[in-house]
């Protein structure tokens, strides 16, 4: 147990976090794996169509009830199953390749945390200006 700001934040044990890694690297057995072992999985969302993503989820909760997170990478086409993520009330949503300051309503309303990737001073003053919980720079 290492208790910082992000371990409490997000209710995990270790801060450490897997990379979400596309297109099909980072699925759930990984994400499920590091959550279970107390630290954040991260799972990439990029390929599967909904139905098979919300399986993908489901899979996760059949293998830990340890917190974990879903990644986006916004210039691909996301909405469909960032739907799915909120229905199912994935507690963490993480971001890449955009501005995710659009999505942080939706994503508290659902009861998740926001993470977003930055790759700039300005991105990241964005980001913390606009809500978003967590930020990986
Ligand atoms: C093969 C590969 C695929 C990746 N795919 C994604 C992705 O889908 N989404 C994302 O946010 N980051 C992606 N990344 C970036 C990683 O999340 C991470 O930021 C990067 O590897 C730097 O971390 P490191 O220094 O620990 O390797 C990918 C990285 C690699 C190597």
């Amino acid at each position: 147990m290492l208790k910082t700001r992000l371990s409490k934040l997000l209710g995990i044990e270790f801060p450490i976090f897997s990379a979400p890694m596309g297109p099909d690297i980072a699925g759930p057995d990984l994400a499920a794996a590091v959550s279970g072992a107390g630290g954040l999985g991260l799972m990439q969302a990029q390929l599967s169509p909904p139905a098979d993503f919300r399986e993908q989820i489901q899979r996760v909760r059949r293998a830990t009830d340890k917190p974990f997170g879903v990644n986006f990478i916004l210039a691909l086409p996301h909405e469909e199953n960032l739907a799915v993520c909120l229905e199912e009330h994935v507690p963490v949503i993480s971001f890449f390749w955009g501005d995710a300051t659009p999505y942080v309503e939706r994503v508290h309303a659902a009861g998740s945390k926001v993470f977003l990737q930055v790759g700039s001073v300005e991105a990241a003053q964005r980001a913390a200006a606009g809500g978003v919980d967590v930020i990986i720079a």
